[in-house]
């Protein structure tokens, strides 16, 4: 059963789950309130097995997220901010969840907003789409993830210029430092988003699930271990239905009907 929630919106597109952040009066900054129910949201689905791939976007044609809601640092303590974080996270949701997560990003994509985009598996941008860490105006720094994911995807020296001088960039620069997969038109973004989507979830979810845990051990162990989980991994495809199916299919040239089993 689908609960609801305040701040989120979840729309169901035969196997796809597209997740909106709903505050676009607040360009969709993220709250205590939507960073829960995000959570909660992922967690719903991560246990439908309806559901084979995920798109997060925001609401309204100006942002993806605006990045953490300024407004709730005003009074924080360092004790209260720390527990916040140590909260089940949205980040954290994100970077655990095992089916395919794509970020669709329709406008501002600041701060914890472009942490929420890269913790995510695939990030396609409108060309209207801006990117930035801008945490370093307010006397902080990235506390979702920015300073270690947005390293490894663009590389230290273009991630210390953005973190360091807070600046923007726009969709295809993004583009150009490998930020983004893709950059589209504004009225395109949402097909070509679901393109992939799809083609994703007509694989196994087995296979998928499998190879996004292989390609994230890319960045988390060292190449010998990399190597041998890979071997593991692929290996244990072996055990699944979806397997014999995808042989199968192949050798009688059809297209495989995978099940997830
Ligand atoms: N936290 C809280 N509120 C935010 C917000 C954020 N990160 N980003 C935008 N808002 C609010 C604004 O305060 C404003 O609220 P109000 O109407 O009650 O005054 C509303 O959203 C609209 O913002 P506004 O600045 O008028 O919209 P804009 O389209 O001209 O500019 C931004 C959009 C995103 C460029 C600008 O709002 C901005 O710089 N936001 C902060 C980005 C940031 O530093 N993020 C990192 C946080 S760690």
């Amino acid at each position: 059963m689908t609960q609801s929630y305040e701040t989120i919106l979840l729309e169901r597109r035969d196997r796809v789950a597209i997740v909106t952040i709903n505050r676009p009066e607040k360009r969709n900054a993220l709250n205590i309130q939507t960073r829960a129910e995000g959570a909660a949201i992922l967690d719903e689905l991560r246990a439908d097995d309806s559901v084979r791939v995920v798109i997060l976007t925001g609401a309204g044609d100006k942002a993806f997220i605006a990045g953490a809601d300024i407004a709730e640092f005003a009074d924080r303590s360092a004790i209260d901010q720390r527990e916040v974080m140590l909260e089940r996270s949205l980040f954290n949701a994100i970077d655990t969840f095992p089916k395919p997560i794509i970020a669709m990003v329709n406008g501002y994509c600041l701060g914890g907003g472009c942490e929420v985009a890269l913790a995510c598996d695939v990030r396609i941008a409108s060309e209207k789409a801006s990117f930035g860490q801008p945490e370093i105006n307010l006397g902080i720094i990235p506390g979702g993830g920015g300073t270690q994911r947005l390293t490894r995807l663009v590389g230290e020296g273009k991630a210390m210029e953005l973190i360091l001088t807070g600046a923007i960039i726009d969709a295809q620069t993004a583009f150009a430092i490998g930020l983004v997969n893709h950059v589209v038109a504004a009225d395109q973004l949402e097909a070509k988003t679901m393109e992939i989507a799809n083609r994703m979830a007509e694989k196994s979810p087995i296979a998928l699930r499998l190879a996004k845990e292989a390609i994230r051990l890319a960045s988390r162990s060292n190449l010998d271990e990399g190597l041998r989980r890979e071997v593991d991994l692929f290996a244990l495809c072996f055990s699944s239905e979806d397997k014999d199916e995808g042989v199968k299919a192949f050798l009688e040239k059809r297209k495989p009907d995978f099940k997830g089993k």
